[in-house]
């Protein structure tokens, strides 16, 4: 089946209108492929050019090198834009820079009405989308009123009511506290299996353990790419990609190269401890 996602030797400058030659290059001869419905993560340090891939995956910048296509189409053309813009949704850092309208109804309806989605139907998939998110009934509240988790379900909701077969998240639980960071991550969990192609760039190691599959980034290119619990496999390489692993994550890996039957999926504390109260049990 066709990458609804695919990168052919994909590069980026942000300068490289002015051809300066010493420009530096943020993205690198990237290769990349995304399946329909798969759920990566996108980590690496400050500077490594995750948002960069990320905005040319909706035509936000074109490729200085190499091909970006999106469903099959070429986001180098000025008249896929469109098109891939629907395809592929984003949601961002700050919930405050995201805020459109005036009501929360109002604000998931934005993005609608610039795809020119018909009233009757608006009004359905707004309903629809604060059901999932979550914010049914708050239709007049004024976004500002909201919490940080809320804020970035609202934007979610908006994404969604557009209904992208895309969605990326850059760093969009970073500045959230914990109730927040929980409840956006639910939502993710939530797109995904509702069949969404979900990208999700983050800092945090044991968020990137809910995706299916980790894309570390370093220096514009793509340094390494496998399931989460591979990562542990390239300890020595962590610290240079600033990544710094969770206590119950690195406790779990430790057991488990001690023999010890614990499933690799476990991120928590409580399932950790869960689990090996289980196994002590059994004796
Ligand atoms: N608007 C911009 N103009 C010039 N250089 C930029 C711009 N945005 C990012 N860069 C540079 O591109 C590189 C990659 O940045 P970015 O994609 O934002 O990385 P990340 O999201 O991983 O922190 C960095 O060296 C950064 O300084
Ligand atoms: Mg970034």
């Amino acid at each position: 089946m066709e990458p609804i996602i695919r990168l052919d030797g994909a590069g980026f400058r942000y300068d490289h209108l002015q051809e300066r030659p010493e420009a530096e290059w943020a993205l690198r001869g990237v290769h990349l492929q995304v399946g329909s419905g798969e759920y990566i993560a996108v980590m690496g340090p400050n500077g490594s050019g995750k948002s960069t891939l990320a905005k040319l995956l909706n035509g936000l910048l074109l490729p200085s090198e190499g091909k970006v296509w999106v469903g099959g189409l070429d986001t180098g053309l000025e008249k896929n834009h469109p098109l891939i813009r629907q395809k592929v949704g984003m949601v961002f850092q700050n919930p405050d820079n995201q805020i459109v309208g005036t009501t929360v109804k109002d604000d998931v309806a934005f993005g609608m009405e610039n795809l020119g989605v018909p009233r009757q139907e608006m009004l359905k998939r707004i309903d629809q989308v604060l059901q999932q998110v979550g914010l049914r009934g708050r239709e007049a509240s004024s976004p500002h009123h909201l919490s940080g988790g809320q804020k970035q379900r609202l934007a979610i909701a908006g994404v969604m009511a557009m209904r992208p077969e895309v969605i990326i998240f850059d760093e969009a639980t970073s500045m959230l506290d914990p109730g927040g960071r929980r409840e956006v991550l639910d939502a993710i969990t939530e797109l995904h299996r509702q069949g969404t192609t979900v990208i999700h760039i983050t800092h945090s190691v044991k968020e990137a353990f809910q995706a299916e599959r980790v894309v570390v980034m370093a220096d514009g290119r793509i340094e390494w790419s496998g399931a989460p619990h591979e990562l542990f496999h390239r300890r020595e390489k962590l610290t240079r990609w600033s990544l710094e692993v969770p206590l119950p994550l690195e406790l779990k890996e430790r057991l488990r190269r001690r023999g010890l039957p614990i499933r690799h999926e476990i991120t928590g504390t409580e399932e950790l401890v869960e689990s090996l109260w289980k196994l002590l049990s059994r004796d």
